[in-house]
């Protein structure tokens, strides 16, 4: 591979060094509180991946297992009750819920102060208003810090981000086109004529559209930097069954500057940022 690797564990790790001095400081270790709703097995191994991270750094985490045939009530009382508990400073609600569950509407129910996913509306708002100062959406925030880190400079380039997506696509072009960080954006999706085109035009690509090796080394602009966002689950007939892939085509290597991998990109940088944002939500609390 020609491209710069901008490696996620490297980057998450010297995160992690930050916050060990952060919750030293603290009058209490933070607690994070963790809702895991069904059987999903992708969300059932980022959850423990949290866990562990918790665990690294002092950080107390509960685990609430709620069953897929819950009533939807029990998610909503859950919440209610972590909500209420001022020994809990972060709350946070695996996603994908179960089919019928309204996943925004739980969200909105985290107390604010707490979401240390940033989904609620009322931190996603001040977002939109230009303060980027509060609970910031996870994988956004850690490809900024990637960004960041890799001595990637936005200003004034142009980026598209593929994918619209709550958690993903829509804060990241608000944080990418923030002042301070000044890129261009485009969102691309489902219904963007030529992306290809659209991609070749770009400094910066942004993928997060969850489909394996979509983003060819023909789509990319020789030099720009690609971060690789997508995790996908693809059959094959290893022992395990399946191995992952990202959104970007592994011969993009050959044609970025800069190029963030799969497995060990952004999935890290998620769990720093969540660690991170549970140590900011502590320290606003107390
Ligand atoms: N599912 C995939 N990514 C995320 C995330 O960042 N937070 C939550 N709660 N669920 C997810």
């Amino acid at each position: 591979m020609g491209a710069t690797r901008i490696d996620g564990n490297a980057c998450g790790a010297a995160v992690e060094a930050a916050l060990a001095e952060r919750i030293a400081a603290l009058a209490s270790p933070p607690h994070l509180a963790v809702v895991i709703v069904g059987n999903d097995p992708a969300s059932h191994v980022y959850v423990g991946a949290k866990e562990r991270a918790c665990a690294r750094l002092g950080i107390r985490s509960t685990r609430i297992d709620i069953a897929e045939d819950a009533d939807y009530s029990e998610v909503v009382s859950t919440v209610k009750k972590l909500n209420a508990d001022t020994d809990v400073n972060g709350i946070l609600v695996q996603s994908p819920l179960p089919k019928g569950m309204d996943e925004v509407a739980i969200t909105d129910l985290i107390d604010p102060s707490k979401d240390v996913d940033g989904f609620h509306a009322q931190n996603l708002g001040r977002l939109v208003q230009g303060d980027a100062s509060g609970l910031l959406p996870c994988t956004p925030a850690g490809v900024m810090r990637m960004l960041e880190w890799a001595n990637v400079d936005l200003s004034g380039k142009r980026a598209v981000v593929i994918g619209r997506s709550r958690i993903v696509g829509m804060p990241q072009s608000l944080l990418l086109a923030q002042k301070g960080a000044d890129a261009t954006v485009t969102i691309a999706h489902s219904r963007t004529s030529d992306m290809a085109a659209l991609c070749r035009e770009a400094d910066v690509i942004i993928a997060a559209v969850g489909r394996s090796n979509m983003v060819m080394p023909d789509w990319v602009k020789p030099g720009a930097t690609v971060i690789d966002v997508g995790v996908n689950r693809v059959d094959d007939d290893s022992e395990k069954g399946y191995h992952l892939t990202g959104d970007v085509h592994p011969d993009v290597g050959e044609v970025a500057g800069a190029l963030s991998p799969v497995p060990g990109g952004v999935g890290p940088m998620t769990i720093a940022m969540l660690m991170s944002n549970t140590v900011r939500a502590t320290e606003m609390q107390q």
